[in-house]
């Protein structure tokens, strides 16, 4: 009888630690480490880390020739955030960069600077769990400075997430991978960029787009110049292991032990599950080579 009540107490919690993950807790991953929402939408404190009770209340200002935008409050609040918006509206914003036809800036597209030529990959179960998410938040008041747009908006089509995913495709662990490096935009800040203009068809992770010091910025930050991440094994990781390819990621230690500078989001990807970076580092391992 004792043995069978302590079998049957195990099974229950190992039951209870295998149930699937609700859509809301599948989201909270999503944005807290892949998609590392509030690297942008979230305000920082005076060491540069997220105020964690105003996560996602908005953040950054980026000035570019083409726009001066704050990343917005994405937080429930109904007049400063996005608690007004339908299901519809947020899907909207996330994989087409448009903004819903009423309230602020009604029917304006968004700048360029959210990744929506990316998140269009999004595959709908992914999606929802975002917005599940994004409900569930605590409403924080906060409104962000109006944009300013000099040029009109232009997003480079990403060629794996205009070709998209489905989840059969994710059953093979390099597509997977593939998956997450879309939704985390990697190759936005990793791809050879001129002006303001990817170039994923000849330039896909060999890095050397600059990142401009961040001016006003509590902590300072530096300059610095997106990695080859290639498979080539001189300009790129080629000849990097699995574990210093994830200790990069998650961490943000170079090979040489030296320390990662931003925009990179190594504290949200410290997050990431061991199978997820498993798969990452499966796929950049396929990255073709490039000087
Ligand atoms: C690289 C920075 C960056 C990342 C990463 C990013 N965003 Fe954005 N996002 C912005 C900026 C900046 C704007 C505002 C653009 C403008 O004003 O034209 C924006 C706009 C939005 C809007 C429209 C809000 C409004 O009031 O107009 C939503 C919704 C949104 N982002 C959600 C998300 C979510 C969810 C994620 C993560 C899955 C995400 N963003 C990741 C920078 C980013
Ligand atoms: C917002 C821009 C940005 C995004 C998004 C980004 N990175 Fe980076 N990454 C950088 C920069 C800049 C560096 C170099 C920092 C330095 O040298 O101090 C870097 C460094 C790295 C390195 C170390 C390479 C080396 O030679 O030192 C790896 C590996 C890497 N990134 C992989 C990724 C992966 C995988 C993703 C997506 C999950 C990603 N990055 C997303 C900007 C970005």
């Amino acid at each position: 009888m004792f043995r069978i009540g302590i079998t049957g107490a195990l099974l229950l919690a190992a039951l209870s630690g295998a149930r699937a993950e609700t859509a809301a807790e599948r989201g909270f991953y999503l944005v807290n480490t892949i998609m590392a929402c509030g690297n942008c939408h979230s305000p920082r404190d005076a060491e540069g880390r997220t105020i964690s009770d105003k996560a996602l209340s908005g953040g950054l200002k980026f000035t570019t020739p083409a726009f001066v935008a704050t990343a917005p409050n994405i937080t429930p609040d109904v007049e400063t955030g996005i608690g007004g918006w339908s299901d519809a509206e947020i899907k909207r914003a996330l994989v087409e960069g448009l903004r819903p036809d009423h309230g602020r800036l009604a029917g304006v597209p968004l700048a360029a600077i959210m990744p929506a030529n990316f998140y269009r990959a999004l595959l709908p179960d992914d999606l929802d769990a975002i917005i599940a998410y994004l409900r569930s938040i605590k409403p924080v008041r906060n409104e962000v400075q109006e944009p300013v747009y000099k040029l009109p908006v232009h997003r480079d089509a990403y060629p794996d997430a205009e070709a998209g995913f489905d989840k059969a495709m994710l059953g093979d662990p390099v597509r997977r991978g593939a998956y997450l490096v879309t939704i985390g935009h990697c190759m936005e800040c990793h791809s050879a960029w001129s002006r303001g203009v990817s170039d994923f068809k000849n330039g896909l992770g060999r890095g050397g787009r600059v990142f401009p010091a961040r001016e006003g910025s509590p902590e300072g930050t530096p300059p610095s110049v997106a990695a080859n991440i290639t498979a080539d094994p001189a300009a790129g990781i080629g000849a990097w292991s699995d574990a210093e390819i994830a200790r990069a990621i998650t961490h943000g230690i170079a090979r040489d032990g030296r320390p990662l500078k931003p925009p990179m989001a190594y504290a949200f990807y410290a997050g990431l599950k061991d199978a997820d970076l498993a798969d990452i580092i499966a796929y950049l391992r396929t990255v073709p080579p490039l000087q």
